[in-house]
């Protein structure tokens, strides 16, 4: 049973906060995040890529366009060219303060607001390996020199299972979560038997028989993305881990 091997506390009413809090703030920008602690959200989820000068920055699309005003792959701009960049109007002219934020300033924020992290890595299409190596060398060092000893680790996770075994390498104390859009019995059975991970899924593609099993062994399994009550509150009863969502306070409510 991997439950007892999994670090993190349980999120508060099972919610954690996808994107900071999608619904309300422009996802993955420090106003999302700072929404996400007033609500009393526990965790958040955000994603974070390299940039051209091996920066990290927290954004969720390979390209700019959808939450910004910048054009083209954030991979192929520097950190300083993303900084002047309108993160917030794209979804509330009242957000054009909002700046895409870089991993490392925004550090002290998140642990002053006292958010448990999870930390997604994405990265371009083809991603080569070259890269993948160099976006779990940047997070892990970035944590090895200032996350402070007594706050829990983040968790970790990716679509990329390979940059998993990359981050346990380096970061063996960080628990990791392995992302799968069609999840599937033998991998609920497989992070089973992995110290210290979880399996994120697409919350459709739990079947009933996964649900027994998830629950009969205390698997840690995490689903994505669920703003529906009556969705979440079956899954929750079922026995998942947590549940991102783009609106927890409207799921508690
Ligand atoms: O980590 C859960 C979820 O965020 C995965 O999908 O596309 O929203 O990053 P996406
Ligand atoms: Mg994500």
């Amino acid at each position: 049973m991997n439950n007892d091997t999994f670090s993190p506390t349980p999120p508060k009413g099972g919610l954690i906060g996808h994107r900071g809090i999608a619904a309300h703030a422009p996802e993955n920008t420090l106003a999302s995040f700072q929404l996400a602690a007033q609500q009393g959200i526990e965790w958040v989820e955000f994603d974070v890529r390299l940039t051209k000068d091996n920066g990290l920055v927290i954004f969720h699309d390979d390209k700019l366009e959808r939450t910004s005003n910048g054009k083209g792959w954030v991979h192929e701009h520097t950190t300083e060219e993303l900084l002047t960049l309108d993160a917030g109007s794209w979804f509330n002219p009242h957000f054009k303060d909002a700046r895409i934020p870089v991993f490392e300033e925004i550090l002290p924020q998140f642990l002053q607001l006292n958010l448990f992290l999870n930390i997604e890595l994405k990265m371009p299409p083809k991603a080569s390996l070259d890269h993948k190596k160099r976006l779990a060398s940047t997070l892990t060092d970035i944590l090895i020199r200032l996350w402070p000893f007594h706050h829990a680790w983040p968790l970790i996770s990716s679509f990329d299972w390979d940059i998993l075994a990359y981050v346990r390498e380096l970061l063996p104390q960080a628990p990791i979560g392995f992302l799968q859009e069609k999840c599937t019995k033998t991998m609920i059975e497989m992070v089973s038997n992995t110290y210290n991970a979880a399996l994120h899924c697409e919350y459709q593609s739990l079947t009933e028989e996964m649900l027994v099993l998830i629950k009969n062994k205390q698997i840690p399994v995490l689903a994505y993305t669920v703003n529906q009550p009556g969705i979440a509150k079956k899954l929750l009863s079922a026995g998942l881990y947590g549940l991102f969502s783009d609106d927890p306070q409207y799921l508690l409510s």
